[in-house]
């Protein structure tokens, strides 16, 4: 299908897999989609199996991304990983703000704020989640906490910072529920961020940008949801997991 924006499609694998599974993973996506050229491919694994999968996906064209990152830039901060250190793998994509590290590990926008000037910081590509709870779709509050959301997390972003992110609306509700949210009401919201990257950035910025759709994607719906205007690719949690699905996915999207 033809794009306005190249669709670019991420498999979150969260805190899944060995080194031993995230090779095997990969060596089945180099297999199945090695003549995919319509596709920006980013595959998100767990920290530990970074430099393994960084190595495997060097002559392909699969690119990787972290699943966090420090905004500091190193020094006393246990537990946490700098820029530098994703570096070393050449990792070019960073996800922040997932819901589930607002909710467990209380992010704010604040803090997604300066890990995405961290992120652009080191050259590297920030994916920003935003995305409302069941209960504040159900209040009529979308709109309002998506919007503040993203002023938020994109507080202090430059007009060329903000080409180079890559926004994901991941509705909570949707996410690892099996209930994807429509292709309507994702177009809806998709519509919304883009209109509200015009009144923060500018309009030239807003058609840029490319935003993602994240919450139960699977073969059977990518279609459907890739090709509304203003969705730009997924972010694909549960269903990148396996070769077979998270290939169809990119397969049926095309
Ligand atoms: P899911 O997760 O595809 O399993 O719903 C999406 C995500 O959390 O990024």
């Amino acid at each position: 299908m033809q794009k306005e924006r190249k669709l670019i499609i991420a498999g979150n694998w969260k805190m899944n897999k060995t080194v031993a599974e995230a090779l095997d993973l990969v060596h089945g996506l180099k297999r199945e989609l090695a003549a995919i050229k319509e596709v920006d491919l980013v595959v998100c694994p767990p920290f530990t199996a970074l430099c393994e999968v960084s190595r495997q996906i060097l002559d392909s064209n699969i690119r990787l991304g972290a699943q966090n990152m420090s905004e500091q830039n190193g020094g006393a901060y246990t537990g946490e990983i700098s820029a530098v250190m994703l570096k070393e793998f050449s990792v070019r994509y960073v996800i922040l703000g997932h819901s589930e590290r607002r909710q467990h590990q209380a992010e704010t926008d604040a803090l997604i704020s300066r890990k995405a000037l961290a992120v652009h910081a080191a050259a590297l590509k920030p994916i920003v989640c935003i995305g409302e709870t069941l209960q504040e779709r159900e209040a009529g509050k979308t709109e309002e906490v998506v919007g503040r959301q993203l002023r938020g997390s994109l507080a202090g972003l430059n007009k060329e910072q903000m080409q180079e992110t890559i926004l994901a609306y991941e509705p909570v509700w949707a996410i690892g529920t099996g209930r994807n949210a429509t292709p309507e009401q994702a177009q809806e919201v998709h519509a919304f961020i883009r209109r509200t990257l015009t009144e923060l950035f500018d309009s030239s910025v807003a058609k840029r940008v490319r935003i993602q759709y994240g919450g139960s994607v699977k073969p059977s719906n990518a279609r459907d949801l890739m090709s509304q205007p203003d969705v730009d690719g997924a972010l694909v949690g549960g269903a990148s997991l396996e070769t077979r699905s998270f290939s169809d996915i990119i397969k049926n999207s095309i």
